[in-house]
């Protein structure tokens, strides 16, 4: 064995880790991954091919380009009517150099991070990883925040509370009503609410994502974290940022330069665009998981013993279901059945039989997914 740290040690064999590190056989219906089906839209790429002829290719200032850095602004204005400078914004790595960076800025050994459950795994992951402390606060059986067992849960630890909104591995949208006095019981015990809005404009029709930036009477409070991956479908390109109230500018920048140094210059470019230039290639992909998700959703509910939540936001379908084995163990068995799904429990303990499909992936791929769940549910049933 060798010699990792204390830290390490705690996330290693998870399910997050093994999953992450599993070899796929050839021909795996892939019903696991968060990745859009889709190319990046032509206008992206051209501003990104632009900004490689003007010679950006050398370290981008450290916080972030000021075309990009702007260009966020701009974008917090327009759908949260709040006014931000840039000095609140900070370019990251995708959504996940931006998650390290607050669990490593605010958690000192045994400071505690409140994190709903089911909620993204990383939260967890990187938390022990840096020797923090999750405290998974289960929802209620709607799937939607408890806000008396939050509340339950607040010690004189707690540093940060972390939300998904909408929720992965859930596909649920927390209502206004619900971040409303989340914010307010996080401004009354002096916690930091973050949250990670990286589904924020894959909406089912009829759901609303209400931003939380648009909270501006916590403003001082609130952080966002956000990325290009999947509204713009840029998985690859690695491009996200942070906001933070303007005094904590400094420090942020500070571990997050520490850990990822300046993001790609002509990303960053490319990122302006997607911004700032016309935004039908993300209704059109929008329109595309509507009808996945309600696919998938109807399949789902036609085979026996699944019991999917109706998708709201995201592109996740979470299932409950009623065979009398592990989520890790369904997991195990559909994969060697020829489909990757992910086990509930991954992503929390309430997670126990449930299981996350993905609908980001073509509808030839659901169905040929769905019918392999379906024959396994027959047969186990
Ligand atoms: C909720 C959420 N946040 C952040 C990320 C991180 O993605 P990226 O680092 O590509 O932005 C993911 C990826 O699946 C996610 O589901």
């Amino acid at each position: 064995m060798r010699n990792y740290s204390e830290n390490v040690l705690q996330t290693m064999g998870g399910e997050r880790a093994n999953h992450m590190t599993l070899k796929r056989p050839k021909g795996m219906i892939q019903l696991d991954s968060g990745t859009p089906s889709f190319p990046t839209p032509d206008h992206i790429c051209d501003a990104a091919k632009k900004a490689l002829d003007d010679g950006l290719t050398h370290y981008a200032p450290g916080q972030g380009d000021p075309e990009f850095l702007q260009a966020v602004c701009e974008n917090i204005e327009r759908e949260c009517k709040s006014n931000y400078s840039t000095d609140s914004v900070i370019a990251t790595n995708g959504g996940s150099s931006g998650i390290y960076t607050i669990m490593t800025a605010f958690l000192g050994k045994g400071d505690e991070v409140i994190l709903m459950d089911p909620t993204f795994s990383l939260y967890s992951h990187v938390a022990k990883q840096i020797g923090g402390t999750p405290v998974n606060v289960p929802h209620g059986p709607d799937y939607h925040l408890d806000l008396q067992a939050i509340r339950d849960a607040i010690t004189d630890k707690t540093k940060l509370l972390l939300i998904c909104n909408p929720n992965n591995p859930t596909g649920l949208v927390y209502t206004q009503k619900e971040l409303q006095s989340l914010t307010e019981l996080c401004s009354e015990n002096n916690i930091i609410l973050v949250s990670d809005e990286a589904y924020a404009k894959i909406l089912q029709p009829g759901f609303k994502h209400i931003p939380l930036l648009s909270f501006k009477e916590h403003k001082n409070n609130l952080i966002l974290l956000d990325t290009f991956s999947k509204t713009y479908s840029m998985t690859g390109w690695r491009l996200g940022n942070m906001v933070v109230p303007e005094d904590m500018n400094s420090v942020i920048f500070g571990v997050h330069r520490s850990i990822t140094g300046p993001i790609c210059s002509f990303v960053q470019r490319a990122g302006a665009a997607a911004l700032r230039g016309p935004q039908d290639c993300v209704s059109e992909m929008k329109k595309e998981y509507e009808k996945r998700g309600k696919l998938m959703y109807e399949l789902a509910k036609n085979i026996s013993g699944l019991i999917p939540l109706e998708p709201q936001g995201g592109f996740y379908l979470y299932c409950r279901y009623t065979l009398p084995i592990l989520a890790s163990n369904l997991r195990k068995k559909l994969w060697d059945a020829g489909v990757a799904i992910r086990s509930g429990t991954e992503f929390g303990k309430s997670g126990e039989n449930h299981v996350r499909l993905t609908y980001s992936v073509s509808e030839e791929t659901i169905k040929k997914g769905m019918q392999v769940i379906s024959e396994f549910f027959k047969k186990t049933t």
